[in-house]
């Protein structure tokens, strides 16, 4: 098949595109597709039309491209893609919307308040998490455990977008599930130092363990799975997700957030969780580019 790969552009996590997408394009040559490699720029559809592949491979982290745009652009020009919709994209995209909707389909979030820029902000309790609504790789978040900390964990997540969200400290283990085309693969469980998964234990520190596939009950490895492909059908995803989780320690699992184009080096966390399914990455990524 003709494919063009789109990676890169001017999301603030385009070098870990960049890095997802070597790889998929590697995958994709050992599958015997035709490759073309497009990084992200105002002539992508010049470059599509005059490539005009069958399907177009995104391989974009955060804005634009995570979040339904260049879905939508392809929607227009009449290019089929791999991944979720433009619609589903954009939900996914606000950590605030995806909350509040899996909330009203009964799926467990933690409890929180959403701020606009120039609201008063209370803690709901201390310690608690804040974030902005619209960043991903654990940019802009803090833990706050104090009102002085809090203060400034405000004051950094407004640095990033105009809404933020203050949530309950979900104290506990931390797991991410892939769901591909419906079909949730066993939970991984990632242990870090700190107890939080922030950006140089994701990139950068050796010492974040992670545990192909989670060790947990089967009862509750079953009811992780079942909230993961409920989530994957009420939002309407397509091809492969990563929802991350965070467990109490009376085992009460929460949904963080879902990710509609997850990291995929091979040593990302959704080609791992296959892995452990028995799915290579190369077939992995053909099932992708089916969806
Ligand atoms: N409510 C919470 N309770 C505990 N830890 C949290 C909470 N929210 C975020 N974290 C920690 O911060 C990390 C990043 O948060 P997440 O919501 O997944 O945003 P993103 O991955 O897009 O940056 C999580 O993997 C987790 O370690
Ligand atoms: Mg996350």
């Amino acid at each position: 098949m003709k494919v063009a790969v789109v990676y890169g552009g001017p999301s603030p996590e385009a070098d870990i595109s960049r890095k997802s997408a070597r790889s998929v394009i590697s995958a994709l040559k050992k599958k015997g597709h035709q490759v073309f490699e497009i990084e992200l720029a105002e002539t992508i559809v010049e470059e599509l039309k005059k490539i005009n592949p069958e399907k177009v491979f995104i391989v974009l982290h955060g804005s634009p491209g995570e979040d339904g745009t260049v879905q939508g652009l392809l929607e227009i020009t009449g290019f089929k893609y791999t991944g979720c919709n433009t619609e589903t994209s954009a939900i996914c995209m606000d950590k605030d919307v995806t909350k509040r909707i899996l909330k009203t389909y009964g799926i467990p979030v933690p409890a929180g308040e959403t701020y606009f820029k120039g609201d008063r902000v209370e803690p709901v309790e201390f310690p608690c998490v804040v974030k902005p609504a619209r960043t991903g790789s654990t940019v802009g978040i803090s833990l706050a455990r104090d009102e002085e900390s809090f203060k400034r964990a405000v004051e950094e997540a407004f640095k990033y977008d105009s809404k933020i969200l203050v949530e309950e400290y979900i104290e506990g283990r931390e797991l991410t599930v892939a769901v591909i085309n419906g079909k949730a693969l066993p939970p991984v469980e990632i242990i870090t130092e700190s107890g939080f998964y922030d950006f140089d234990s994701k990139y950068t520190k050796p010492t974040t363990q992670y545990k192909v596939p989670a060790e947990l009950t089967s009862r509750l490895e079953e009811r992780i799975r079942k909230i993961s492909e409920k989530t994957f059908k009420v939002l309407e995803c397509k091809g492969a997700v990563r929802i991350d989780f965070r467990i109490d320690k009376w085992n009460n699992p929460y949904i963080l957030e879902v990710n509609t184009i997850p990291g995929m080096t091979e040593r990302s966390l959704l080609p791992k969780a296959a892995r452990a399914a028995g799915m290579e990455f190369e077939d992995l990524i053909e099932e992708i580019l089916k969806g």
